[in-house]
């Protein structure tokens, strides 16, 4: 009898034990997570509310947008409610007949204009774009300079003067920027420039603000983020080719604001688009569309056309395997016909309203030094730049090509899982790569690396987004007739509230802010107005 209670008593605690090991695992992936925060004392109380919140929401949601909802009825018909869609005399873009369609057909531009655009044909100029092959080659931009000092300088981030008077071809200058070049030749006093080459600090440039480090090719973000290699870190001689990969739906403004941020520090975007939708509707290829004719043609050069033409098993009773295979495909696709490919070059994934600030990006491609996965913090907002929400979005979206295969299997969305640690083969390719590897971020959550713009559409593009939104994500907003109402998402807009019915409570914000918005958006404001400030208020 003793032994018995005995044994029980033991089987309890190897119980307890084990409860209390899962429970211990669990605290450790949570911190884990929350890592990023946690150097800032300070910020990690400002922010420990929305930091938690997302922490949990990651176990289960693929990024910070405000949930879904649920209804069981599938795309209702429009009822008489949605007559008023269209306030007289408002601009109607290309919805022509959009009248004679109401009560048949979804009220939105897009299915309103259907349209087939199929592939072009193979035997064309294009030949099978969505089976072309790119090839990457070493960009010969001059990001650095070699001064007749010996100094390597980051062009963008050093002082012009600094620059001219090293090369002797301005000698009468005067002031702050004179006395620092005249500090920095008695440090480094006319040696062969091979030699000094080698004296890695010993001969600095002279950095702009916003720049840092002895070759003025850090940029703020970084200096300031978590990255825990600063020290070792080394301008490359062949910068690092870097791949950005997206999904695209209808977010056609924030890609051009995407190609016009980070041109010249990406090599490839690989674009995908879908005949179906998250939801598993067919959608007309609007991308392909737009990239037939002309619209992109200002970096076409690098955009590599990815189609999905299927939609993946079970996705429509489970959305969350729409959403994710939308990224595998997108990435193994994608990846597959990139030929020249090396293992240090940088691949990038992001959705389609994530832009990364390019200066984060030129830093990955120019640097040796930075351990991996990168994430970075996004200012978050919504509607627009105007709404913006507290703390950041900080996604892992960021690797090796070399990591992305050892570890991810080629499949980008887990990479955004930040699951690296338990991946199978991440301690092999760590101890090949010779370095402990732990995720940072760029930036921090006061130095915005980027932004996340949710449902930065007009109002239609907002309600073409509930309708083709995944069923998975609920509830699901879409399914509701009075949440597709464009007066009911112009209210929204206006005070920032959610499909809820809440109302938001955002803070003021001014377009002059530092990193208001990706600096394209912000250089034609008349043209994108309608996410640079709030048109209801
Ligand atoms: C998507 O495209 C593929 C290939 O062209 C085609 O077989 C499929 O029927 C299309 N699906 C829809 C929903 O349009
Ligand atoms: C391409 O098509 C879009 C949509 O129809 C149109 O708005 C745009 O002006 C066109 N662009 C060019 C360069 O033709």
């Amino acid at each position: 009898m003793a032994r018995l209670y005995l044994q029980g008593r033991m089987k309890m605690r190897r119980h307890n034990l084990f409860l209390f090991g899962a429970l211990a695992l669990c605290v450790l992936s949570l911190l884990q997570y929350c890592k990023g925060f946690h150097h800032m004392p300070m910020l990690r109380e400002l922010y420990a509310s929305s930091v938690n919140l997302e922490a949990l929401s990651f176990l289960w949601r693929r990024n910070g947008d405000p949930p879904y909802n649920f209804h069981p009825e599938r795309r209702p018909l429009p009822g008489p409610s949605d007559t008023g869609l269209w306030e007289p005399g408002e601009d109607r873009e290309d919805q022509g007949n959009a009248e004679d369609t109401l009560g048949k057909e979804q009220p939105n531009p897009w299915n309103v204009n259907r349209i087939t655009i199929t592939l072009p044909d193979p035997k064309g100029p294009w030949g099978e774009l969505h089976k072309r092959s790119f090839h990457l080659h070493d960009d010969p931009t001059p990001f650095f300079v070699r001064t007749k000092s010996g100094a390597y300088c980051f062009r963008e981030g050093t002082e012009m003067t600094f620059l001219k008077d090293d090369s002797g071809q301005r000698v009468q200058a005067a002031g702050e920027g004179q006395r620092k070049i005249l500090h920095a030749h008695q440090v480094e006093p006319k040696s062969a420039p091979g030699k000094t080459a080698r004296g890695k600090g010993l001969v600095k440039c002279m950095c702009r603000p916003g720049w840092h480090g002895p070759h003025c090719g850090i940029p703020t973000m970084v200096q300031h983020s978590n990255l825990p290699t600063k020290e070792r870190l080394t301008p490359r001689m062949v910068p690092r080719r870097v791949i950005n990969a997206i999904n695209i739906n209808h977010e056609f403004d924030l890609l051009h604001a995407r190609f016009h941020e980070l041109a010249d520090a990406v090599d490839l975007f690989l674009v995908c688009e879908s005949n179906f939708t998250a939801y598993g509707d067919s959608k007309p290829l609007h991308f392909l569309r737009l990239l037939l004719n002309g619209t992109y043609d200002y970096v076409h050069h690098k955009i590599l056309y990815v189609f999905l033409d299927h939609f993946p098993k079970g996705g429509q009773q489970n959305g969350w395997i729409a959403d994710d295979y939308l990224r595998t495909f997108l990435s193994r696709d994608g990846m597959s016909r990139v030929q020249g490919a090396r293992p240090d070059d940088v691949f990038l994934i992001n959705d389609a309203d994530e832009i990364p600030a390019r200066e984060g990006i030129l830093f990955l491609k120019l640097y040796d030094g930075w351990t991996e996965p990168v994430s970075m913090h996004m200012r978050k907002s919504l509607y627009g730049f105007f709404w913006r929400q507290p703390g950041t979005l900080d996604i892992v979206s960021a690797c090796t090509v070399a990591m992305l295969f050892a570890v991810y299997n080629g499949d980008g969305i887990s990479l955004r899982r930040r699951e690296y640690f338990s991946m199978p083969g991440f301690r092999n390719y760590q101890r090949k790569s010779g370095h402990i590897l732990v995720q940072w971020s760029i930036g921090s959550p006061v130095h915005y690396a980027g932004w996340h713009c949710s449902w930065c559409f007009r109002p239609e593009g907002i309600s073409q987004k509930l309708i083709s939104a995944q069923n998975g994500d609920f509830p699901r907003w879409g399914d509701y007739v009075e949440k597709r109402d464009l007066n009911y998402i112009k209210g929204l807009i206006r005070t920032g509230g959610w499909f809820d019915d809440s109302v938001g409570e955002y803070p003021p914000t001014d377009p002059k802010e530092p990193m208001y918005a990706p600096k394209y958006l912000l250089k034609n404001f008349q043209l994108y107005c309608y996410i640079l400030e709030n048109q209801y208020a």
